[in-house]
């Protein structure tokens, strides 16, 4: 019962460890409720040892949270209806700032990630608080985020984050991952549509801000990324198979470390529906 649940805070602004509940298809509507609150405050919740979740199943939990929803380009897993599969052998390492799938207009509001195989040592992952940050500006640089909007594309530079890999890597990256090319524009700070907070919506899809050159928007963004990464807005997770996190992608921006070599690392993830952001203006 939800009475069971415990929420224990583990950074300073965001991120909450969930203990007393085993997450299945069936969960009380309570439990769903303290979990569904608890993510609204924490932004990301950890929970252990959810070695009973296999794929289907972690698509079943997740339908609790809303409607699950295919990745617009990455190929499903087989066998499944939403499962995104990260695998590091097959290029699944999302080691750069981002939110997920802001690139269409109405993107995920929460994602479900399930670890699979880790590595022994490395492989963390980090969340930043998007609203935290947001609210930490200097009141100057809140004015001015306030008016913008940016465009965000999936035309991902893989490139420019990867000197070392091979041009046929590279293809296959551009293959799957911006086989269709999206485009969309949102404001820079989002209204939260349950908490009504202000989020600053950026990460590696937003490749520039309306109205600004590209050098002049190159900086900004780097700017306010500087902000939003600083270790105070975030928290890191050290995996062990079985951990399933839970994040409101409307208030959080992520990065998957890429310090752990050739070891092998794979995770699931199912999104879950979102809305189209509201700028303060409505
Ligand atoms: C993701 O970017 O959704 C996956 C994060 C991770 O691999 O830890």
């Amino acid at each position: 019962t939800a009475g069971d649940i415990e929420v224990l805070p583990i950074a300073g602004r965001i991120g909450a460890e969930i203990k007393g509940v085993s997450l299945h298809a069936e969960l009380d509507t309570h439990s769903v409720s303290a979990i569904r609150e608890a993510l609204l405050q924490h932004k990301v919740l950890f929970f252990r040892g959810q070695h009973q979740l296999d794929d289907a199943g972690q698509e079943a939990f997740a339908r609790l949270l809303g409607a699950p929803v295919a990745h617009p380009t990455v190929p499903i897993k087989q066998g499944t209806d939403y499962v995104l599969e990260l695998d590091s052998n097959h290029g699944g390492r999302a080691d750069s700032w981002h939110t997920d799938v802001t690139f269409v207009d109405a993107y995920p509001q929460a994602s479900v990630l399930r670890a699979v195989v880790v590595p022994l040592s490395g492989g963390d992952t980090v969340w930043a608080n998007t609203a935290a940050a947001y609210e930490h500006l200097p009141a100057e640089l809140r004015n001015l985020v306030d008016q913008l909007w940016a465009l965000h594309s999936n035309d991902y530079d893989y490139a420019a984050h990867r000197p070392q890999v091979s041009d046929s890597a590279k293809q296959h990256h551009r293959e799957v991952f911006a086989s269709t090319v999206y485009e969309t524009e949102h404001p820079l700070v989002r209204v939260h549509p349950e908490t009504g907070e202000r989020t600053l919506v950026l990460g590696h899809f937003a490749k520039k801000i309306l109205g600004l050159s590209s050098a002049d928007s190159a900086q900004l963004i780097a700017l306010l990324q500087s902000h939003i990464t600083k270790l105070e807005n975030t928290v890191r997770w050290r995996w062990s198979a079985g951990d399933v996190v839970i994040w409101d992608n409307r208030a959080t921006q992520h990065y998957a470390i890429n310090d752990y070599g050739d070891q092998h690392r794979i995770v699931r993830r199912v999104t879950v529906d979102g809305d189209i952001p509201v700028s303060i203006d409505g």
